[in-house]
């Protein structure tokens, strides 16, 4: 496995206007439960008289999730956020999550209006893969069939011959391997590293990565585990190998929420954004679920197991873009045109060997 250089100075200033845009929401929006509620009503009644259906991640806040499933739609991982936004029949698509996403609902179903709370949630997977020196990296390795993380922009996806989102990564990489095919794999380096030692096949890594799975060190976890040696550990395979391999499971986000039901344990150490809480306690109300520790004993917090672009995600906006019909989501018809190839060809794989 080789890697390239990462675009990390861009992924640092983007955190910069994220703290920024949180610190200002949060002081200008004093929060209460009757507040929410009274929200959360408008933003209902809003979804039917429009034909909306939200479609919300499990990172996004509670109070959002829990909308989306009272409301008839869904909360989910990456690709069945994609797939229900493909088959719904609603005229507008409310995707709460982060800009990949709703690109994504976009390039699939362009006939409807997709909506974002917030256009300004990105992701450090995909801030650090720029489209330009992406189509350089792959026009150095023309023999490699090109695979994307679904945390890419649209252009990167035009670039690429397939996406995958973390749920499907494995199988797809083994597919391919299985066809002599060697890869090219971007932007997730611990992703890329993950699926290579999981399938032996031959990938060269592009140099990202997520800043909040990044976070969690092994020693924290180890350090929890002798304090709790009963618990198992749950990864999502976007953290460090050093994590990954402490995992009794590692998945993607609904992986780790099947995994937490089916696991005999009692109690649960979870590396990855700590929204995923929310529903996993709702399947396993009798177990204890304990966020693993980021930055190690003593070191700062960067990230605290919390996406901060997700966390841009709130009732007011959401409610806001629905009034206004703002935050709609475009995207360019030609690059749109090859990206839908490349996350087609990811739909017909689900479709055909993994229902
Ligand atoms: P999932 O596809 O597992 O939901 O992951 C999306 C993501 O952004 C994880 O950080
Ligand atoms: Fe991107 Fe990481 Fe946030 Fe997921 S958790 S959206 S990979 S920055």
């Amino acid at each position: 496995m080789k890697s390239q250089q990462p675009a990390g100075y861009l992924v640092e200033q983007q955190r910069e206007i994220v703290e920024a845009y949180i610190t200002h929401e949060r002081s200008n929006k004093p929060q209460s439960n009757s507040r929410n509620k009274y929200l959360s009503d408008k933003i209902r009644r809003l979804l039917d008289k429009k034909n909306a259906v939200l479609i919300a991640h499990y990172y996004t806040d509670p109070l959002i999730q829990e909308l989306a499933e009272m409301s008839g739609g869904i909360v989910s991982d990456s690709l069945e956020m994609a797939r229900f936004g493909n088959h719904h029949d609603a005229d507008t698509l409310v995707v709460a999550g982060v800009k990949f996403m709703g690109e994504t609902a976009k390039i699939l179903t362009p006939t409807k209006r997709v909506l974002m709370p917030t256009l300004e949630a990105t992701c450090s997977l995909d801030v650090g893969c720029p489209a330009d020196e992406f189509a350089t990296f792959c026009d150095q390795h023309p023999d490699r069939t090109v695979v994307v993380y679904a945390n890419t922009s649209a252009a990167v996806k035009a670039r690429a011959d397939w996406v995958v989102t973390s749920s499907i990564a494995v199988e797809v990489i083994e597919y391919l391997d299985s066809l002599g095919e060697k890869i090219l794999w971007a932007p997730d380096k611990y992703l890329g590293g993950y699926v290579q030692k999981q399938t032996g096949a031959d990938i060269l890594l592009w140099d990202g990565s997520c800043i909040v799975h990044e976070e969690f060190k092994a020693k924290g976890i180890l350090d929890l585990k002798q304090v709790y040696p009963d618990a198992a550990v749950l990864v999502h395979p976007e953290s460090p190998d050093s994590v990954v391999q402490l995992a009794d499971v590692a998945g993607s986000t609904s992986q780790l929420i099947e995994a937490a039901i089916q696991l005999p344990n009692r109690r649960l150490i979870v590396a990855t954004d700590q929204g995923i809480l929310y529903k996993m306690q709702q399947a396993v109300g009798n177990k204890e679920l304990l966020v693993a520790p980021t930055g190690g004993s003593g070191a700062t917090c960067r990230s605290c197991a919390s996406c901060p672009w997700m966390g841009m995600n709130s009732l007011e906006n959401l409610l806001s873009c629905l009034e206004v019909g703002s935050n709609e989501v475009f995207v360019d018809d030609n690059i749109a045109q090859l990206a839908v190839q490349s996350l087609d060809r990811m739909m017909r794989f689900k479709a055909e060997y993994l229902s």
